[in-house]
């Protein structure tokens, strides 16, 4: 594997053996030798041109485990602001000896441009891009469920006949795109739930249920996973529609949805969370919700993903 841009690209028997070599990170994790040589000498630079926090720290505690070195570029104070161009900061980049790029773009579709243009050698991981994906984080939201669900014995499998809500601001997710190809690919039953402004042109033609309903959801789909979405207002323009109480009310994760649901029922978030708005904190701060697990699992991911794209190894 030489680039990670989307999961729409793996196949089943791919996705499944990246999750395996997490697996094998993970367990390294929990070893007393947390470092591991395998990317001695290789340069790593996170490429962030919009904010983050637990994609960019743990792609460079990820990084510094493989003992990486690793460059973090902001493109707030950079020349970036100056005008210069994606083309000439990759290749600035490459010149002082990038391997790797993880590139985090307000523009859909910028990695595949990177990977794909020859500007650069290196390889390219999607920190998230646009609307459009954000593997890495289908990858660590998949490994945790497939954890919760199957514990020790998950490696060789997928998510068959698991059922999953993702709940919310679809329209401009590239988590649940990327959730959405990945979970699909992996065997399980994915129902796309949010109100009909949030919804993407076109998505008839994705292969899930969508409702507009999530307490009708909840009771006919009785999920194995609840994943609930940020509403992203800063891709909004100023009309912030449904009302932020009527999205509440409607489709927020309150005490009273949350009791509703499945005794077994997983409670899934990337983060950040928007507490009482879009998820209640009896529900993110429950037993069953897998919020921190998921941000741990984004190292071992991370780990996983570097290695398969800068050694080229399997996948
Ligand atoms: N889930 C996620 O991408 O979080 P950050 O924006 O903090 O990286």
């Amino acid at each position: 594997m030489r680039h990670l841009l989307s999961t729409k690209d793996l196949s089943r028997d791919e996705a499944v053996h990246v999750l395996d070599v997490t697996e094998d990170m993970a367990a390294t994790q929990l070893r007393e030798v947390k470092k591991l040589p395998t990317l001695r000498g290789k340069t790593v630079v996170n490429l962030f041109f919009e904010d983050s926090t637990r994609t960019r720290i743990s792609f460079e505690a990820a990084a510094k485990r493989l003992s990486a070195d690793v460059i973090s570029f902001a493109a707030k104070g950079s020349s970036v602001s100056k005008g210069e161009s994606l083309q000439d900061t990759a290749q600035t980049l490459e010149a002082i000896g990038a391997d790797v790029i993880v590139l985090r773009h307000p523009a859909s579709g910028a990695p595949a441009v990177l990977a794909e243009s020859g500007w650069i050698a290196a390889s390219v991981l999607n920190a998230g891009d646009g609307t459009h994906e954000h593997p890495t984080q289908a990858l660590l939201d998949a490994f945790t469920l497939r954890r919760r669900i199957h514990g020790d014995g998950s490696r060789g499998r997928g998510l068959d006949g698991v059922r999953v809500l993702v709940v919310g601001d679809i329209l401009h997710s590239r988590v649940a795109r990327s959730n959405l190809w990945l979970l699909t690919t992996l065997g399980a039953e994915v129902t796309l739930v949010g109100p009909p402004t949030l919804m993407p042109f076109g998505i008839g033609d994705w292969p899930a249920t969508v409702s507009y309903d999530l307490d009708a959801a909840i009771a006919e789909v009785r999920p194995d996973a609840i994943m609930m979405l940020r509403v992203q207002r800063e891709r909004m323009s100023d009309a912030f529609f449904p009302s932020a109480r009527e999205y509440s009310t409607l489709w927020g994760l309150s005490a009273t949805r949350f009791a509703a649901l499945p005794e077994t029922c997983v409670v899934m978030h990337p983060g950040p969370m928007n507490r009482g708005f879009e998820i209640a904190s009896v529900a993110a701060d429950s037993p069953r919700s897998t919020v921190l697990e998921q941000v741990t699992a984004g190292v071992s991911t991370r780990m996983a993903a570097l290695y398969l794209t800068a050694t080229g190894a399997g996948a």
